[in-house]
This record gives C-alpha cells, structure tokens and sequence, in this order.
C-alpha cells in the first residue's frame, strides 16, 4: 500500500508546496514534521495489520497438507494425560513434527525441550509456522495452589484471578503457551471425581470465577511472553455425566442447558477465552465433538466465539465407540462439519481430511475455517515474531518457584478453608503449653496434599501437615500415623489401592491420642482418588480412617479434624461426634502451612462450600438451587417429595462456612431504583473477638414464572473484612436484567410479577425480604 499511486500522487504534491517559495521556513520545518510523522504512524499500521489479517495472508499461500498439519495436535513423547497411541502412530508423531503435519503439542514442558521440538516444526514446515504448546496447567505449574474446587471456596475472585496468573507465569516460563484450563464445567454429583477441577455446582459463581481465571493465565495482552491461551472445556455438559461416572452419557434438558451448563461457559467468552475444547460425553445424544448445536448453532454462531475448538483427547475417533461414526474418517468428517477445529490425539485428521476434501466430502471452506482460527491464535501469542519467545533459560530458572509464587499459593490455600464446625472454640489452637497428637496417614504426607492434575509439580513437594504444625514451637507435637492410606501403587496413571485392611499403626495412634490435650487428625482422601477417571460410589473417608476416627474419639473427644480432600464426602458421623472440622481441600504447595495457621488462628478462616456437601450417597444428585416439586412438603403422610430413610437436607449447605468470629446480619433495604434497578443494602456486624473475613450471599427466588424457576438462585456475593466489633453495609445492585433465565428453546427473559430476597452468611440461612419487577 505505501507503493500505490494514490500515496506517490501525494508525495509529489508535497514536494511541489515546498519548493514554492512564498512559504516561510518555519511552516517548511512545521510541514516537514507533519509529514515524516504521518508516514511513520503509516508504516507502523502496516506493521499492526490484525492477527486475522496476517492469519488470511499466510492461509492464501498453504496447501491443503499444510493446512490439515495446523489442525492436528499430539501429544509429547513421555507425558501421557490420555490413553498410549499405538506403535505405528506413535512412530509418526517425529515424521509429522518434521514435515510441517503438526500445528499444536501438549504435554512437553521445558525450555529446553519446547526450544527443540519448536526448531524441528519450524524447519521441517516449508512456511516457518510455530507450534503452539498446550498443557493441563490447572492448579500452578511447579508451584501449586489449591485444587479449582478449594479456590472456589475462597469465593475471593481476585485472589483466584491471581493464582491463575501465577500459573501462567510459572507455566510460560517452561516453555507452555496454551493452558487447557478453566474447567468450568458445573456439577451436582461428588461422585464424579473430576468435582475437584471446577468451581462446584453454582452457575452465577461458576462465572465469575470462570472469567477470573481466563483473565489470570491470559493476562491484558496474550503477545506477552509470560501470558498463555486459556481454554474453557469441557463444552458442555460433561459434570452431568450419568450417575458421577466418568466419560458417562449426558441427558440433560435444556433449560439446565441453558441456565445452569452454558454461563461459565459463556462468561469465558466474554472475558476473551482463545479456546474451547469438546468433552468427552455425547449429550442428548449426540457426541459433543460432533455436536454443530453445540459448536456451530451455539458457540461460534449466537456466541460469535472467534478462537478455536480442540478436541478433547481421542474424542474425535472415540465417535466410534459411542456409536456415532462408522470409522475414523467418518468421525473426522462429522468433528470438522461440526465445528471442532483441531483434532488432540485421535490421529483422524491427518489421516483423513485430504481425501474428505478430495472427494467433496468436506468443504475446503471448513478447512480454512478452522486453520484460520488456529493461525489467528498463534499470531495473538507473538509466536510468528518469535517463535521461541516463551524459551527463556534465565526466566525459566528466575520464574519456577519463585517467592511470590509461594506467597500467593499460600494466601489462596488459607483463603479456601472452609471452617465447618466448632463447638465451644476449640479452634484456634492455643499456641504454647499443649501436648498435641497429630494422627493420619496424611498428616505426613508430602504428596496428597497437591491433590490431582498436578503434571509439571514435583512429587512430594508440599508442605506436609507435620512440617506446618512443626513450625509453631510452643506445643509438643506427637505425631502418629495410624494405618496407612493406600497399598498401592500410587502413581497418577494406574488404579490405586486403598488399605482396607492393614490395620498396623491403629493401635499406636489410640495410645498417642490418649495422653494428648488435644488431637489433630489429618483424614481424607489421597490425591489422586479425584481428578480424570476417578469416580467414586462410595464418598465416605477411604479405607480404615472412619475406623481410626472412631477408635480415636473413644479414647479422646478434645479432636480436630482436618479433611484433605478433592470432593464433598459423607462424613455425618464426624458431624455428629468431632467437635471442630476444617476442610482444608487438596491446598497445594503450602498446604502444611496454610493449615497450620489457620489451625492456630494466624488466619482466620474466611471460605464457604462451593458445592453441597450430602448426608448420604443416596441423596445425589443434591444442590441448593433445585426445583420445587408439586408436591415439596414436608407433609405427614408419605405422597411428598422425600426419602424414606433420609432427610432432605443436606450435611452442609452451598454457600456455608463459620469464622472463629461472628457475624450479625440486619438492616436489611431493598429499594427499587426507577424501573431497570433494584439496590439490595444489609448490614454486618462482626460481633465475636477477632477480625475475620465474611462472604455475604444474596440469593432470589422467581416467585412465579412461565418456565418453573429454582426455590433459589444467588445473584450476587461479596467478601467483606470486618474488624472485630465494627460493622459494614455490604450494597448490591441488581439490573432487572440480571433477573430473567432462558427458556428451554434458548431465548433470555425477563418477566414482571414478584421476588423474594434472602441475603446472609449461607443457602440456607439470612435475612429476607422481596420486591415486584413491573
Ligand atoms: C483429557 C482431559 O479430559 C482434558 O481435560 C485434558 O486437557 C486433556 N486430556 C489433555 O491432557
């Protein structure tokens, strides 16, 4: 463009008006300086033509090979998250990476080896195009915060958006650019083990936590080398899998469609996700990596979503096993028309496109389509200016475990303990004078505690329960371990063995127990019994810990129990006998030293359940915002909505969590402000001894509606400090268009008629009152 006549056409007029003589020379040097200034900032738009600008240029010169080796992802050589290929693809992975047929790698993490594989893609393509390196960074690269579902406890948006940026950091540092993360799948069924990698059951906190973590790993600006691509996933539907099994069918309705799996997902876009990957369930019948309602109709149709889709592992072949494509390259065929842009593991595309295109069988215009968006992606990250931007050695050895990182991991692990009883202050410990018995194969434990989905960490590097508890001198700590947790074998990829029956190391626990004043006992689950293909029928404490709980407390009752856990657990009899519970979730890296300081009150705790915890099994699926039913009782005879042989309620609720304070709720004001708004003011007053943190809930019922509405919904929270004795009004505007739901064909209304407000510390528990919306 700066060669066109037009522009030379100007130059020369330019040049003419400054020859003439009757100019001064100060409008010459004026005129000059106008002129050298227009033409750099030309220069520099030419330099800044938009990544899907320079994606179209570069697309117009590849051939349908190049093209279909962009939409092909493998994953690296010695990490698996999926199951091994077969000997003869395995083998073509290292051809492929050298002629230009891979666009994306996952699981290789290093400087060192993303530096090696990158310069292999980059010369063996005839074109120089990078690959992208896409990774499970889901809860800290080397350094780990609390699993998604303990953040979500902390309900501390900012402090979550922070430990996804940490994440990033620690993760672009080893080379990665691309995190398959947020999960934001919701989920009503703690069976499944993959609860511990989303934000629980709530759709409205789901979102905001959603948006958070997509804004924390891709920071302001994706052409920073230490920002990386998010990825929502799994879309959609997959935490409904039948019965809490994994990789399950989904049948689900669409107004939960709509209402309650969609938003997260629909926030992640609005917060400028890069990309979406498929799951692994068909839903209402057909495979999600198929699925053009999903990805075509909704997605990248309604939603305008402009990065692209990956498949989830496998999933595009998997079409066969489900049942819905006659071959591979039938499912190849399908995943494509349907939209999914980039095929992880499943070998389809590359084998398989060429001659879908070829035969008319697939259109060409899908194929760029989806190049498009992969080349756009890889133009946002800066990977054509510098391929190896994120291959830093220095920043790799500055970055991985760097102080701040621990600082912050630990800030959030605090942040998401959640208090869940404490009869007669028994928490926090006092500090000096105390024989303290720490009893549990996990309080010593350096592994568990980091929980699942944890690729890049090192084994065994958390902080254990006993170090943390160590660090505080002023008691003696007798630590007993009590029957081991596990047989074996306990790495990530096979099956573990739960000891059920080894009851060596009980009786030494009771004996130590029994001289104590107080016993601390550290029960839950190991860390690998959550995360992928984890699911679980029975979600009581695993193995012989509800044994030794009850061995313990015959001998001693002064107990804290302290849960180490990826998922709600059934743990009525601890609620019914064990004075003070802290569920500490899987905390990461600081784990033994979060716990330890909140045990010992430096932190008071501050986190609230994200997700229901059920009394039993049975009760499943269990959330707070459920439908009411025509007949909701509780009625006297037996035709009402109930079990014979359990309560409806839950063991704990959504949204519940104690403080060593307290908080007093009152003044409650809802004013309606012109006809678009509704101000909801309340206020709290910390009315026990020490500062504390209180998640203040507000949840609205739709008295009554053209499509039956949940008993309740939260529609707004906030994290309020108070000092002990002060007060604050916690004030929370509601536009009425905050106040509709979508029907079950999709469309969001809002409809006039009458509300009722609940805002308090719990689901269950605050203070009420309503408002009409005309
Ligand atoms: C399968 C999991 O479902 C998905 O979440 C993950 O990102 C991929 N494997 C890659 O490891």
């Amino acid at each position: 463009a700066i060669g066109s006549t037009p522009y030379m056409y100007i130059c020369k007029i330019f040049c003419k008006v400054l020859k003439q003589k009757k100019i001064n020379t100060m409008f010459k040097i004026f005129s000059v300086f106008i002129f050298v200034f227009s033409f750099s900032c030309m220069l520099n738009s030419q330099a800044k033509l938009t990544s899907r600008q320079r994606a179209i240029t570069l697309l117009k010169k590849m051939t349908l090979d190049e093209k279909i080796g962009q939409m092909n992802q493998y994953a690296g050589f010695w990490e698996l998250t999926g199951p091994p290929p077969s000997e003869e693809n395995a083998k073509k992975k290292l051809d492929h990476l050298k002629s230009g047929m891979v666009g994306s790698m996952l699981n290789i993490k290093g400087v060192e080896n993303v530096r090696k594989i990158q310069k292999m893609a980059i010369e063996g393509s005839r074109l120089g195009i990078p690959l992208i390196f896409g990774y499970d960074v889901i809860h800290g690269q080397k350094t780990l915060s609390p699993i998604p579902l303990a953040e979500a406890a902390s309900w501390d948006i900012e402090a979550i958006e922070k430990s996804a940026r940490i994440a990033a950091v620690e993760a672009s540092a080893e080379g990665i650019n691309w995190t398959f993360a947020p999960m934001v799948d919701i989920s009503r069924d703690a069976r499944w083990g993959r609860v511990m990698e989303g934000a629980g059951e709530d759709p409205y906190l789901g979102s905001k936590i959603a948006a958070a973590r997509v804004k924390g790993f891709q920071g302001s600006d994706l052409s920073k080398p230490n920002t990386i691509l998010a990825c929502a996933k799994h879309f959609a539907g997959y935490g409904f899998s039948e019965s809490g099994k994994d990789y399950s069918t989904v049948d689900v309705g669409t107004s939960t469609l709509y209402n309650v799996v969609f938003p997260p997902f629909k926030a992640c876009i609005d917060a400028g996700v890069g990309t979406f990957m498929n799951s692994f369930n068909d839903l209402n019948g057909v495979p999600t990596t198929g699925n053009s309602f999903l990805l075509r109709e909704i997605l990248k149709g309604k939603w305008g979503f402009k990065g692209f889709v990956v498949s989830d592992y496998g999933t595009i072949a998997e079409m066969v096993n489900h049942g819905h494509a006659k071959d591979t390259l039938d499912a190849s065929r399908l995943a494509i028309k349907a939209g999914t842009d980039m095929d992880m593991e499943s070998y389809g595309y590359v084998r398989h496109l060429k001659s879908l295109v070829e035969t008319n069988r697939v259109s060409i215009k899908l194929i760029d389509d989806a190049v498009l968006r992969i080349l756009k992606a890889k133009y946002d990250l800066g990977l054509f200016d510098d391929p190896f931007r994120y291959c830093d050695e220095d920043n790799e050895k500055k970055m991985i475990g760097h102080i701040d990182h621990v600082s912050g991991v630990l800030d959030i692990a605090k942040k998401s303990m959640v208090l869940l009883k404490n009869d007669n202050n028994l928490l926090p410990l006092p500090k000096t004078g105390q024989k303290i018995a720490l009893i549990g194969a996990l309080a010593n434990d350096k592994n568990s505690l980091l929980g699942s989905w944890r690729l890049a960490s090192i084994d065994n590097s958390g902080i254990s329960v006993l170090e943390g508890m160590n660090k505080y001198t002023g008691n003696s700590i007798l630590y007993s371990k009590g029957p081991k947790l596990v047989i074996g074998p306990e790495e990530f990829v096979n099956e573990l063995k739960i000891n059920e029956t080894d009851e060596g190391g009980l009786v030494e626990a009771v004996e130590t127990a029994k001289n104590a004043d107080i016993v601390v006992m550290v029960l839950g689950e190991h860390g690998f019994q959550s995360g992928e293909g984890r699911s679980r029928t029975n979600i009581d404490l695993p193995g012989l810990q509800q044994k030794l709980l009850e061995a313990v407390y015959a001998v001693n009752k002064n107990i804290v129990l302290v849960l180490l856990n990826g998922r709600p657990l059934t743990i009525g009899w601890a609620k019914d006998h064990i004075p003070a519970i802290l569920e500490a979730w899987q905390p990461g890296t600081e784990g033994g030293n979060a716990i330890a300081q909140v045990l010992y009150g430096d932190y008071n705790p501050s986190g609230k359940l994200p997700m229901t915890f059920p009394k039993s099994v049975g009760q499943i699926p269990i959330y707070y915002n459920f439908k009411s039913t025509g007949r909701p009782g509780p009625k006297s005879q037996v035709f009402w909505a109930h079990y014979s042989d359990e309560s409806n309620e839950p063991l704990f609720p959504f949204g519940y969590g104690l403080s060593y304070t307290t908080f007093e709720y009152s003044n409650l004001k809802v004013e309606k402000k012109g006809k678009q708004k509704v101000e909801v003011r309340v206020t709290i007053k910390n009315s026990g001894k020490f500062d504390g943190e209180e998640v203040a809930q507000l949840y609205l019922t739709d008295k009554i509606a053209s499509f039956t509405r949940p008993v309740k919904e939260l529609k707004g929270f906030k994290k309020v400090k108070i000092e002990a004795g002060k007060s604050v009004e916690v004030i929370f505007q509601l536009s009425k268009e905050e106040l509709g739901f979508y029907k079950s064909n999709g469309v969001y209304i809002v409809e006039s008629g009458d509300f009722d407000v609940m805002v308090g510390g719990s689901s269950t528990q605050g203070l009420t009152s309503g408002f009409t919306i005309e």
